[in-house]
Parts: C-alpha cells; sequence; structure tokens
C-alpha cells in the first residue's frame, strides 16, 4: 500500500487514527470537569500503566476535552532532575497569563502574580528567568520556604483569579513517577486546600505504575484527591478496531486471520498495534491485507520495535543491571520475587537491593507487590531474551 497514505502513529504521545478503548475514562474526566467548574468536588484521576499503553494520548485527550470547555490548560513532562519549584513557577505564570493578558486582569489575578512573585523570589531567588511579570511581591504570602506551604498560597490564589474570569485551571502532568515525595506531597497539600475552597484548579496526570505508593506520608489526602486507574492492552475487540477502523477509512481491508495474527502478537499493546499496522501496510501489495502479509512484516516489526522501543531503554543502564533484568527476564513476563533474581545470579537479594532500587529509580522497573518486581515495557522479558545471553 502506497505509504503517503499510511494512517498508524507508532511515535510517543501520538494521537491514534483510533482512539479505542478509553471511553471510561473520557467520560469519567468530562463529569470531573463539569463537576469542578460548577463548584462541586471531585476526585481526579492520576493514570497509571506501562510504556506504550496510551497515557499521554490519554492526556492530550483530556487537555482537548478541557479546552473545548474554555478551561485554561498547561502541561508539563516531569523529568527527575527538574527544578520543581522554578517548574511551577514557570506553569503559574503561563496560566495567569492565559486566564487573561496582564492589562485586562482584575484584582484576583492582579494579587495571584503579587503570590507568584513572592513565590518565585522565595524558591529562586537569584531570577535566574524573569517570570515577565511586573509586581511587587505581596509580604507574608508564598515566603516561608515550604514549599508546600508556599505552593498552597500560589495555586489557592491562581484559583481565585480563574474564577474572577470565569474559567478553570488544568495541569496536566506527564511522567509524574518522576516527582520526589517531597514534591509531590507539596502537592497534595496545595490541591487539598484549593479543593476544600472549592476552586476551579485540577491537576491531573500520567505515570508509571507504581505512582500510588509515591505519596508516602501524604498517602490518605492523596486518595481522598486521585483515583488511580489503570490503562492497559486493548482487549480483543477493541484492538482490532485499532486496527480495522484506520484502514477501513481508506478503503485499505484486513483478513480475518490476519487481524488475529497481529492482535496476537502484540498483546493488543496500543504501541505494538501502531507499529505493525504502519509496517504490514508498506509492505502489503494490495488490500486485504492477508496473514501471509502478516508473517512476512514480522521480522522488520521485531527489527523496529527493538532499534526504536527496547534498546534505548536497555542502553540506560550498567553492565549489572542489565544482567539483573536478563536473570528476571528468564523466569518470564510477570513480576519476579528480588529473591528469585538474585539466587539465578548466584548471589542473595540484599547484595542486589541496591541495583534493584536504581532500576526502579531509572523507571524501567517497578514494584507491584512486597519483594516483588516487573518490567515497566511490555514484552520487555521477550526482548532481553533475545538481545542478551544469561
Ligand atoms: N487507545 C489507543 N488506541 C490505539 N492506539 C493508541 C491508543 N492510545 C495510544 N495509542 C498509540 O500507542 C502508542 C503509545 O502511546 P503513548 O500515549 O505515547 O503511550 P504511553 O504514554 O503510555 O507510553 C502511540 O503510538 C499511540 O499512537
Ligand atoms: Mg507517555
Amino acid at each position: 500500500m502506497r505509504a503517503h497514505d499510511n494512517p498508524y502513529t507508532p511515535n510517543a504521545g501520538a494521537r491514534p487514527p483510533a482512539l479505542v478503548g478509553r471511553d471510561a475514562e473520557l467520560v469519567a474526566f468530562e463529569v470531573l470537569l463539569d463537576r469542578m467548574r460548577a463548584g462541586h468536588t471531585e476526585q481526579s484521576m492520576l493514570i497509571t500503566g506501562l510504556r506504550g499503553v496510551g497515557k499521554t494520548v490519554l492526556l492530550g485527550a483530556f487537555e482537548e476535552r478541557a479546552q473545548a470547555r474554555d478551561w485554561v490548560t498547561v502541561d508539563a513532562e516531569i523529568t527527575k532532575s527538574s527544578d520543581f519549584g522554578l517548574r511551577m513557577a514557570q506553569l503559574v505564570r503561563r496560566a495567569l497569563l492565559r486566564i487573561a493578558p496582564s492589562a485586562r486582569w482584575r484584582d484576583r489575578a492582579e494579587r495571584a502574580a503579587r503570590v507568584l512573585k513572592s513565590f518565585q523570589m522565595t524558591f529562586e531567588p537569584e531570577g535566574k528567568i524573569n517570570l515577565g511579570i511586573n509586581v511587587d511581591a505581596i509580604e507574608g504570602f508564598a515566603d516561608s520556604g515550604d514549599l508546600g506551604e508556599d505552593l498552597t498560597d500560589v495555586l489557592l490564589a491562581l484559583g481565585e483569579a480563574a474564577l474572577e474570569h470565569g474559567t478553570g485551571v488544568l495541569f496536566l502532568f506527564d511522567e509524574v513517577q518522576f516527582l520526589n515525595s517531597v514534591e509531590f506531597e507539596a502537592l497534595i497539600a496545595a490541591l487539598h486546600k484549593t479543593v476544600q475552597r472549592q476552586l476551579p484548579i485540577i491537576l491531573t496526570g500520567a505515570g508509571l505504575p507504581q505512582l500510588p505508593r509515591l505519596a508516602g506520608d501524604a498517602k490518605s489526602y492523596a486518595e481522598r484527591l486521585f483515583r488511580f486507574p489503570a490503562i492497559g492492552r486493548l482487549p480483543h475487540e477493541e484492538a482490532a478496531q485499532a486496527l480495522v477502523t484506520p484502514a477501513e477509512r481508506l478503503d485499505v481491508a484486513y483478513e480475518p486471520d490476519a487481524v488475529e495474527a497481529i492482535v496476537q502478537y502484540t498483546q493488543g499493546y496500543p504501541y505494538f498495534l501502531q507499529e505493525y499496522g504502519k509496517l504490514v501496510w508498506d509492505s502489503s501489495p494490495r488490500s486485504p491485507i492477508t496473514s501471509g502479509d502478516v508473517a512476512d512484516a514480522r521480522e522488520a516489526v521485531e527489527a523496529k520495535l527493538d532499534g526504536s522501543f527496547f534498546r534505548v531503554r536497555a542502553e540506560r543502564t550498567t553492565e549489572l543491571e542489565l544482567r539483573y533484568m536478563r536473570a528476571m527476564a528468564e523466569l518470564g513476563a510477570d513480576a519476579q520475587p528480588a529473591k528469585e533474581v538474585a539466587a539465578l545470579m548466584g548471589r542473595t537479594s540484599e547484595q542486589l537491593g541496591p541495583t534493584r532500587s536504581r532500576l526502579i529509580e531509572k523507571g524501567l522497573l517497578y514494584t507491584p507487590g512486597h519483594g516483588l518486581a516487573a518490567f515497566t515495557v511490555p514484552q520487555f522479558d521477550r526482548y532481553m531474551r533475545r538481545a542478551h545471553t544469561l
């Protein structure tokens, strides 16, 4: 088929031609927006899931829906090394200027700018970035030096500004697992207050499955503020749709066996479906795409997945970390007890504890339960087995 028309989207965060299987989350999000705007309270969502299941795409769909309802949206991808105070200052500045340009600010927005100025002076005293908001700091607000308290002042002021201007602010944070617990707890403390005051501020986010554990001491608050819906592979019917619908629109069909073979191989993981769809489209001579075409494309698909998805992750590890993951892979796709992985390597789990922790920190493993570790990348066990010897 003509590569020009290829409808598939095997790229991180790329909106798929058919966004299937996420209706429940989308409806819940619309309910959340409308309830918050009406001054009701409602738990927000932090979406969890493995890599490549569509978390970033779902956040994008949330953002669109919020914008369609005239919410102000600001999004950010959290990174491990980011200076969180500075980052929040930039995001709040962006939100404030989207609520209204400074020339049209009313009292509350003006005040929010002054609180933000205090916050900036507290957490970024060298003034490396110019917030570009020409106001004086307001004494006694956002200047305690305690991130949670000061962020609370800022978000309360922002929420009041939004309310005054008849809008709401939605923060969308991707890769939330990279927040440290001080940062996460500060956010929770601040949001807890904005919810109590019924202000139209929502934080929604996405991250790896270990996310709910991050909350630490703030756990009970976090559970009141958020639900943690897990998204994953698509059920059979939806996985088939994700393949067939985009092609159908371009008058290209699949034979049922061909669909079956791709769904089997990909196990319904969205990213793998897009990658297989893309390659089989390019290599198939004509419609309908047959199971023979699917079999022929298989090697190219595996090479592409190895080269663009799996290898980059394996490359960010030390020799010992790699061996740890290879041993895990030997034991299978499921979560593995630290003890058994260590035994396979001829060591104790105490000796390998630091290795395992670093792999979790790097976002390659997560712990679904005490003493267990699992890969954050689907089918990583298969990759490790074909690419590395034990
Ligand atoms: N609901 C869906 N149906 C079909 N494909 C999807 C869906 N959600 C995401 N995708 C595709 O899956 C891939 C991974 O999506 P992404 O949002 O980057 O995943 P994550 O953020 O969980 O790693 C992208 O190629 C995207 O086009
Ligand atoms: Mg993502």
